[in-house]
């Protein structure tokens, strides 16, 4: 029998049924090239589409690859160019003293204590006042701290007391959307996170300064989890939607402006302010998540530069 498309097309009158057309449409979902392959959407085989397997074997081959490319792409940082957009990732023990950083906002997501990973201190009011004391002198106009809402009016006190040059301006809020279920009987479960907002005292920056609008405090943001088909999408524990950075970035700095997160994760605020043309400057401790921050930002931002890759 022969399979020529005109033969089958002259079959089908352009003027057929629309009812009978849909249950055409029903009876043979999936079009069909004279070889009898299925025809995808834009008319190519899906058989001849190579499936993207990920393997530990392709995952080490692509740690090496970003590793190498970043040390091509190593330079100097230099804080003061206002022309690039680039970002610094360093380990915590190769990071500059903080005082050295000059940045216009430390946007940041700590540790809290509200997870048994290694790296949540051992004290945590002690790891808190230290951090944010270090940080007092980088002159940001802002600092901005994700911070746990079981511990809000613990953290508080550790942070303001610590931020001696800063004022606490607002609290700003993070909805999460996703349908998280609600089984803890205890207490009532998250919806929300706070961000502490502190502005440097005397600052006038303002917010959004060229946008016409009034921006709200509360932002919707998804948690990065699964997908429709179940995979575990997040590739850190407490990873932050990149919206939320973007939303904080977009407020308070320029482009241009450094940026600087020293709990860095998986790279969320770097890409955030790479993309909406500022520097950025992180710090994380664990090296798997370094790497794969540093994976993100060069899969999302424009140019970088990771410390660690000139050890090897
Ligand atoms: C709450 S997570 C940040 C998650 C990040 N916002 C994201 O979206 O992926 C805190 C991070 O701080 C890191 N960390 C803990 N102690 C640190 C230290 N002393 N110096 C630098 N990073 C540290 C942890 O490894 C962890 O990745």
């Amino acid at each position: 029998m022969s399979h020529d498309k005109n033969t089958t097309n002259a079959a089908k009158p352009d003027h057929a049924d629309p009812k009978q057309q849909q249950q055409d449409r029903r009876q043979h979902p999936c079009p069909t090239e004279p070889s009898g392959r299925a025809i995808s959407g834009d008319g190519e085989s899906r058989k001849g589409r190579r499936r993207y397997k990920r393997t530990a074997e392709h995952e080490a081959r692509t740690r090496e690859r970003l590793k190498a490319q970043s040390k091509k792409e190593w330079a100097q940082f230099d804080p003061t160019d206002p022309n690039l957009t680039r970002w610094r990732l360093v380990s915590t023990e190769r990071a500059d003293h903080p005082k050295d950083i000059r940045c216009k906002a430390v946007i940041t997501d700590p540790p809290y204590g509200d997870t048994k990973h290694d790296w949540e201190p051992k004290h945590l009011e002690g790891f808190t006042r230290k951090w944010a004391t270090q940080w007092n002198t980088c002159g940001a106009d802002f600092v901005a701290v994700f911070w746990s809402p079981l511990r809000l009016f613990d953290g508080y006190p550790w942070l303001a007391e610590s931020l001696t040059n800063y004022g606490f301006q607002q609290m700003l809020v993070v909805v999460y959307r996703n349908n998280i279920p609600a089984c803890n009987k205890l207490r009532f479960r998250h919806k929300y996170e706070p961000i502490l907002l502190f502005r440097r005292k005397g600052c006038a920056t303002p917010i959004y300064p060229d946008h016409n609008m009034h921006i709200f405090n509360v932002f919707r943001a998804t948690k990065p989890q699964t997908n429709f088909n179940n995979d575990m999408m997040r590739c850190h524990p407490c990873q932050k939607d990149v919206g939320v950075f973007r939303w904080l970035v977009d407020a308070l700095t320029q482009p241009g402006d450094l940026v600087a997160d020293p709990f860095a994760g998986s790279g969320a605020c770097g890409i955030a302010a790479v993309q909406l043309g500022r520097r950025w400057y992180g710090i994380e401790l664990v090296e798997e998540y370094r790497t794969t921050a540093m994976g993100r930002l060069f899969a999302y931002g424009r140019e970088g530069y990771h410390t660690d890759s000139d050890k090897s």
